[in-house]
């Protein structure tokens, strides 16, 4: 696979070309996908809960983070690769810098931080300083004890609203990607319609330009629960490789994710 770059996911979204991202921890998988041709691998703190059999992803640190970055990089020299910043690990500018650095310098291409205005300064100062950044919005897993646990967010009029208004802050200060979780498939869309930069959706519809799944879900094999809005692409394949293939034509194709796998 040619080296993908965000340039290429900037380039999908004007063509109105669907993409499909996963997650992965380590370098096995991380060249299984390379080697589907997916073009985007994200070391997300997912791995709190599908490796460490945590019920969340707090206990999550930034050295687990760098660790598994090295792994999924030695697999995937080519997927633009995203790593997670865990848990109180971006809580002030500098610190933010700090650890991205580590990342970066464990192979990713690209960090991403949960949260909307309030990291406006973060994502201004890291761009500055080259570290290209991925915003998240929406069900943000590092804040479920605000939350009071794993809920759809966005779907009062006044939440929807301010979420839109964070999504342009951010893109604004310099995001050049954003994911968006377990928000409902409308206000995904009108996400994705209104930023220039590509919008990465889980459970968020298929309105929006790219999708992501943590990649135990996609082959059903997660030690917790199975979200609504995934899908076991191995159970109808049988077998990683084409479960993946699969997953990708299927997002191609906007087949996935399905009314049976959205949020309305
Ligand atoms: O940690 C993760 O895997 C994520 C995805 C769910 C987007 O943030």
């Amino acid at each position: 696979m040619k080296k993908v770059t965000i340039n290429d996911l900037v380039k999908w979204k004007q063509e109105g070309r669907k993409f499909a991202t996963s997650t992965a921890y380590d370098a096995s998988f991380a060249q299984l996908f390379e080697s589907q041709g997916v073009p985007l691998l994200l070391v997300g703190d997912s791995l709190g809960m599908v490796l460490q059999g945590h019920s969340d992803t707090l206990p999550v640190t930034i050295d687990d983070i760098a660790y598994h970055t090295r792994c999924v990089r030695a697999g995937s020299p080519n997927t633009l690769l995203l790593a997670d910043m865990p848990f109180m690990s971006f809580s002030t500018v500098e610190q933010a810098c700090d650890n991205a650095a580590k990342l970066m310098r464990a192979g990713a291409n690209m960090v991403k931080v949960e949260g909307g205005s309030w990291l406006v300064d973060t994502v201004k100062a890291l761009t500055q300083r080259a570290v290209p950044v991925c915003a998240h919005l929406g069900l943000t897993p590092q804040s479920v004890n605000i939350f009071g646990g794993f809920k759809v967010q966005g779907r009062e009029e006044e939440k929807a609203e301010q979420m839109v208004k964070e999504a342009l802050e951010l893109q604004k200060a310099g995001a050049q990607l954003l994911v968006l979780e377990c928000i409902p498939s409308k206000l995904a869309a009108r996400i994705s319609e209104t930023l220039d930069i590509p919008v990465i959706g889980i459970g968020a519809g298929n309105g929006t330009d790219g999708q992501i799944l943590v990649m135990h879900d996609m082959f059903g094999i997660s030690a917790n629960y199975m979200p609504k809005f995934s899908k076991n692409f191995l159970a109808e394949t049988g077998d990683m490789r084409s479960a993946v293939k699969l997953y990708l034509e299927e997002v191609e194709s906007s087949a996935f994710p399905g009314e049976a796998h959205t949020i309305a």
